[in-house]
């Protein structure tokens, strides 16, 4: 979809929006990392955010969860709440698989006995079984912890989540899981997300609009609605769209920048 039309539909959306991102820019140790970034995320939107290592995303979405101020512009926030999911799933390595799901219902003052029921019915919800729920983290393999980081983001019924390449240390069979995982939770639970990837197979999948970002000064260099509703794509379509996209000049340097990367 041209751009032109993308831009009018997140004016559109701007009054019922979750999350807005006004005008913001960003520097580390004195080097800009980009200058006037605008992202209006609206409810039960899913938005991912690509582009080449190092032009910003994390950046981008530590701003928006409050994580670090930025150096100017403005966030606003329309909700109460929050979670985020890493690459790594920083699992508390001394707590259960059950207290770490249920910590931030703790935080937050959750009576045990409902915690646990809640983090409980998450487990289940993505893959883990009854014994895991004692393991510690540990105990578990790679994919189970991410099930499990992906189950405490979900304890605390978040309005917004913010995942930063959830999946990429994760085996390809497993990942498709774990993202139909989350296409299943947002169509149940209607949050909204900020989904940061390099997967540009993950972006059209669980996606509902695609952001794309200029490795030297994240700029926005393009943004498209993806085609049809996340959840509802066949393999075939994403797979079409995706080498649709690959053979586009806007993607060049996404898939060079990666493929020297990983050369
Ligand atoms: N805490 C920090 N202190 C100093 N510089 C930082 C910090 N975090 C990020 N940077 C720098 O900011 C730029 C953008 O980094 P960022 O992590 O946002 O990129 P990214 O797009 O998420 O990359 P990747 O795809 O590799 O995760 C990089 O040049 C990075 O070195
Ligand atoms: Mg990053």
């Amino acid at each position: 979809m041209a751009q032109k039309d993308t831009a009018q539909e997140n004016t559109a959306s701007a009054e019922t929006a979750k999350l807005v991102l006004q005008n913001i820019g960003h520097a580390w140790l004195g080097r800009t990392v980009f200058e006037h970034f605008d992202l209006v995320l609206g409810k039960g939107e899913v938005v991912a955010l690509v582009g080449p290592s190092g032009c910003g995303k994390t950046t981008i979405l530590q701003i928006a969860a409050g994580l670090v101020d930025p150096r100017k512009g403005r966030v606003h926030r329309h909700y109460r709440r929050h979670a985020v999911v890493f690459q790594e799933p920083r699992l508390l390595p001394w707590m259960t698989t059950r207290d770490n799901i249920a910590y931030g219902l703790k935080v937050g003052g959750t009576p045990k006995n409902s915690r646990h029921a809640i983090a409980e019915a998450r487990a289940l919800e993505v893959g883990l079984d009854h014994d895991d729920l004692d393991k510690y983290p540990v105990q578990l393999s790679g994919g189970m912890r991410q099930r499990a980081a992906v189950a405490r983001a979900l304890a605390v019924e978040p309005d917004v989540i913010f995942f930063d390449e959830p999946f990429t240390a994760v085996d390809v069979g497993l990942r498709r899981v774990l993202q139909d995982l989350v296409i299943s939770a947002a169509r149940r639970a209607h949050f909204s997300a900020l989904f940061v990837t390099h997967d540009l197979a993950e972006a059209v999948r669980v996606a509902h609009r695609l952001i794309v970002l200029s490795a030297h000064d994240g700029r926005i260099i393009d943004q498209r609605i993806i085609e049809g509703e996340p959840g509802a794509r066949d393999n075939r379509s994403i797979f079409d769209t995706v080498e649709g996209w690959s053979h586009e000049p806007l993607f060049a340097e996404l898939f060079d920048a990666d493929r020297r990367v990983s050369a």
